[in-house]
C-alpha cells in the first residue's frame, strides 16, 4: 500500500527530524531526496529507524513527475528550501495528486504568491496548504491564538528568539531574503517594513535587550489579515547570537547599496556564496539545555494589554514535531479549515499546546 507521507528533502537536518517523529507517530513515509545515496546515508543517522515502516525515492524537479511520486500519498512535508526558489512546482503536483502541503518557511515573498496562485484551489479540494509548519512561525501563532482567545486585544507584537545556530539550508534561506519585501498588518491592510528596519527588543529571561529584524516577515500579518478580530500585526526574530543578527543587517545593507542593480540570477548567485562563506556545516543535534527560544506576544487593545510567552527549546526538533504532529493528524482527520492557513489556525492552538507539552518541548507563561 502507498506511504501515506512524502518527505521532500529527506537527506537535510529538519528532514531528518520530521522523519524521527513520523516514526515516532508510527506513520509510514517515503524519504524522497534529489540523490539516493545522500537520503540513505542520512536515513542511518536516524534514531530508531530500524522501526519505521519507510521507503526511499529519487526526488524529481518536474510537476509531472512530483505528481506520480505523490499519487496516492496523502501529505506531502516539503523542506527544500529556499522556498522562492525550488517549492512552486511541489505545491502544484501536492494539489494535482489530492495532498495535503507543508512546508518550514518563514518568507512572505513567498507565501504571498502562493496564496494568491493557489490557496482558493487548495481550499476547493479541501486539501490544507501550510507553509510555515516550523518553530518559526506556528509558535509565535500559537501564542497569539492563546492571547486572542483569552481577551478582547485586537493588536498584536510578537517576537520570536531563538538561541541556536542556523543550518546550511536555513542560512542560504534567511541571505536570500535579504532581497524580499517584508509586511506588516496596520488597520487591517499590509503595509511593508523599510527597508534594512532593525529593532531594539525586551525579552524575557534578560535586562539587556536583542537586535531584532522582520526575518521574512512571518505568516502571522498574513493569516490575521482578514480576521475581524484582529487589526494590527508586527512580528520580529533575533538569535541570541548578537554578531549573527549583526552580521545578517550588514548583508541587508551591502544588498542594498551593492547587489540590488544586478541581475536576479547575479544577486542570487551573489547571495549564495555569502550564505556559504557563513555556515561551515550542518550543526550538531541541538541541546536543551543550550538552544532555547521564547515566542512572546503582546497583545493590545484600548483597554487592555496582555503578554503571553511560549518558552520552549530546540527550535528544529520542534519543527520535526510540528510536521510530523501535522502529518498523522491529516492522513485520519480533516483539519479545521481548509486551503492557505496558518498551523495554529488548522490543527488549533489548544492541539499545538499539547503536543508541545506531550514531547516535553514547550510551554506558555501568561504574564510573562
Ligand atoms: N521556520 C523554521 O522554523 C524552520 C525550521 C527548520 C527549517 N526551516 C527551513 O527549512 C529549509 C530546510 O532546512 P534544513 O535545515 O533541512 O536545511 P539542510 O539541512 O541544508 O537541507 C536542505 C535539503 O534540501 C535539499 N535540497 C537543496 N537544494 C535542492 C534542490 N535544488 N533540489 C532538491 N533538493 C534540494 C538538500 O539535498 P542535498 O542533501 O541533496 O543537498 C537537503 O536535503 C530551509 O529553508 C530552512 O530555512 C525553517
Amino acid at each position: 500500500m502507498k506511504k501515506p507521507v512524502v518527505v521532500c528533502g529527506a537527506s537535510g537536518y529538519t528532514a531528518k527530524l520530521i522523519i524521527e517523529f513520523l516514526r515516532s507517530f508510527q506513520v509510514p513515509f517515503i524519504a524522497a531526496g534529489r540523490n539516493r545515496d545522500r537520503v540513505e546515508a542520512a536515513m542511518k543517522l536516524i534514531p530508531g529507524i530500524e522501526t519505521a515502516d519507510y521507503e526511499i525515492a529519487e526526488l524529481p524537479t518536474d510537476v509531472a513527475d512530483l505528481k506520480k511520486l505523490f499519487a496516492g500519498s496523502k501529505v506531502v512535508c516539503n523542506t527544500v528550501g529556499p522556498f522562492v526558489q525550488h517549492a512552486e512546482p511541489t505545491i502544484q503536483a501536492a494539489l494535482e495528486a489530492g495532498c495535503h502541503y507543508l512546508d518550514t518557511t518563514n518568507e512572505q515573498n513567498y507565501m504571498m504568491p502562493m496564496r494568491d496562485k493557489y490557496g482558493a484551489e487548495f481550499a476547493r479540494k479541501q486539501l490544507l496548504l501550510a507553509p510555515s509548519t516550523a518553530h518559526m512561525c506556528t509558535i509565535m501563532e500559537t501564542a497569539a491564538e492563546a492571547c486572542l482567545a483569552e481577551s478582547e486585544v485586537d493588536t498584536i507584537e510578537g517576537v520570536c528568539i531563538v538561541s541556536g545556530t542556523p543550518t546550511p539550508g536555513s542560512t542560504q534561506t534567511f541571505i536570500q531574503s535579504v532581497t524580499a519585501e517584508e509586511r506588516y498588518l496596520e488597520g487591517g491592510v499590509l503595509q511593508l517594513w523599510r527597508p534594512c528596519h532593525s529593532a531594539e527588543v525586551r525579552v524575557p529571561f534578560t535586562d539587556r535587550t536583542l537586535l531584532a529584524l522582520p526575518w521574512g516577515g512571518s505568516g502571522l500579518p498574513l493569516w490575521y489579515q482578514d480576521d475581524p478580530r484582529v487589526q494590527s500585526v508586527r512580528t520580529m526574530a533575533a538569535f541570541t547570537n548578537r554578531d549573527l543578527m549583526e552580521g545578517v543587517l550588514k548583508i541587508y545593507s551591502h544588498y542594498h547599496a551593492n547587489l540590488r542593480q544586478l541581475p536576479e540570477d547575479g544577486q542570487r548567485e551573489a547571495l549564495a556564496r555569502i550564505a556559504a562563506g557563513m555556515q561551515p556545516g550542518a550543526p550538531p543535534r541541538e541541546n536543551p539545555m543550550i538552544h532555547r527560544n521564547w515566542d512572546t506576544i503582546i497583545g493590545s487593545s484600548t483597554t487592555k494589554t496582555v503578554r503571553y510567552t511560549i518558552y520552549s527549546h530546540c527550535g528544529y526538533q520542534i519543527t520535526g514535531l510540528l510536521q510530523a504532529f501535522a502529518a498523522n493528524w491529516l492522513i485520519k482527520h480533516p483539519p479545521r479549515a481548509f486551503g492557505f492557513q496558518g498551523a495554529a489556525h488548522a490543527f488549533g492552538y489548544e492541539r499545538i499546546l499539547s503536543v508541545l507539552e506531550k514531547f516535553g518541548y514547550g510551554k506558555l507563561v501568561r504574564g510573562n
